[in-house]
């Protein structure tokens, strides 16, 4: 036996819609934007908006990052860096884009970022990999990025390398190397093994599998963490026309408190 009519139970359901529509809305005009949990795993660890604020702060300290920059966001997730960029750059002259392989990702930012900011643009690349996007269409180890040569001043890339395999790697140095403008700076957070963190302090990560010239933890999903040797990230940054705009800085992960961040800072410069 049913305990509501039809007509109560239509009532019922239209306001628990017309409660969620504007729910719905709230959530679509709160600023700053958190994405839901169920696209958390297009995010490293932590709280989203205060990590983004932490980055935008190395941004400035480390790469210099300028309100009139155009900056690109290499594998971009659910714009945890871009939400603090949208007051940081200036609406006129400096501009943002992002890409990543993950389709809901892309969506989110479209929808909760670009229609607050238009200089800020995202675009879904149909890039393979293991953990984020397994039927992508193409190989990230020759995926030339959608962008003209030279459109960037600054780029960056959290989280990201330490998802991607060698060659992948490499290809995509080749390609921050293209699309930076001369003079231009690159924000990139590894995993970099050397000798201090594979032996004088204590590493959280045990990379104990060959993968390539890399190495992971995790022989069965390699992409779920790798890490590359300094000589590696050199030499690719040099046939990129890129090199080194200062040293490494460590992350806590080697066991260092250099910075508050896990991984560790590579900054390199587009020779002018
Ligand atoms: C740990 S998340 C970090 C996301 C974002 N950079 C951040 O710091 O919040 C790694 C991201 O890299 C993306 N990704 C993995 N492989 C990629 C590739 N070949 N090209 C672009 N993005 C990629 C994933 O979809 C995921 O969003």
């Amino acid at each position: 036996m049913s305990f509501v009519t039809d007509a109560s139970y239509a009532r019922l359901i239209a306001t628990l819609y017309a409660g969620e529509a504007i729910d719905l809305r709230r959530r679509e005009q709160a600023w700053p934007a958190v994405p839901p949990r169920a696209l958390g795993r297009f995010v490293g660890g932590g709280d989203f908006l205060r990590v983004g604020d932490a980055f935008l702060t190395y941004f400035k300290q480390y790469g210099d990052l300028k309100p009139t920059d155009r900056v690109l966001d290499i594998g971009c997730g659910v714009g945890r860096m871009a939400v603090p960029l949208v007051d940081f750059l200036d609406s006129n002259h400096g501009s943002y884009d992002g890409f990543d392989i993950s389709p809901p990702a892309i969506r989110w930012c479209k929808r909760h970022i670009s229609r607050r900011a238009q200089n800020f643009r995202f675009v879904h690349a149909d890039v393979r990999n293991h953990m984020y996007n397994r039927r992508g269409h193409w190989s990230a180890d020759d995926y030339r990025w959608p962008y003209i040569d030279g459109a960037f001043t600054f780029a960056f890339a959290t989280s990201l390398f330490t998802h991607i395999g060698p060659k992948a790697t490499d290809n995509y140095i080749a390609e921050l190397g293209r699309t930076l403008a001369p003079g231009g700076r690159a924000f990139l957070t590894f995993f970099v093994l050397d000798s201090l963190s594979t032996s004088t302090r204590t590493p959280e990560i045990d990379f104990a599998y060959d993968y390539g010239v890399a190495k992971t933890r995790d022989i069965e999903v390699p992409e779920e963490a790798i890490g590359y040797t300094e000589e590696f990230l050199s030499s690719s940054l040099e046939r990129a026309g890129l090199h080194l705009a200062r040293p490494i800085a460590r992350g806590r992960w080697s066991g260092s408190d250099e910075t508050d961040s896990f991984q560790d800072f590579v900054i390199a410069t587009k020779s002018s």
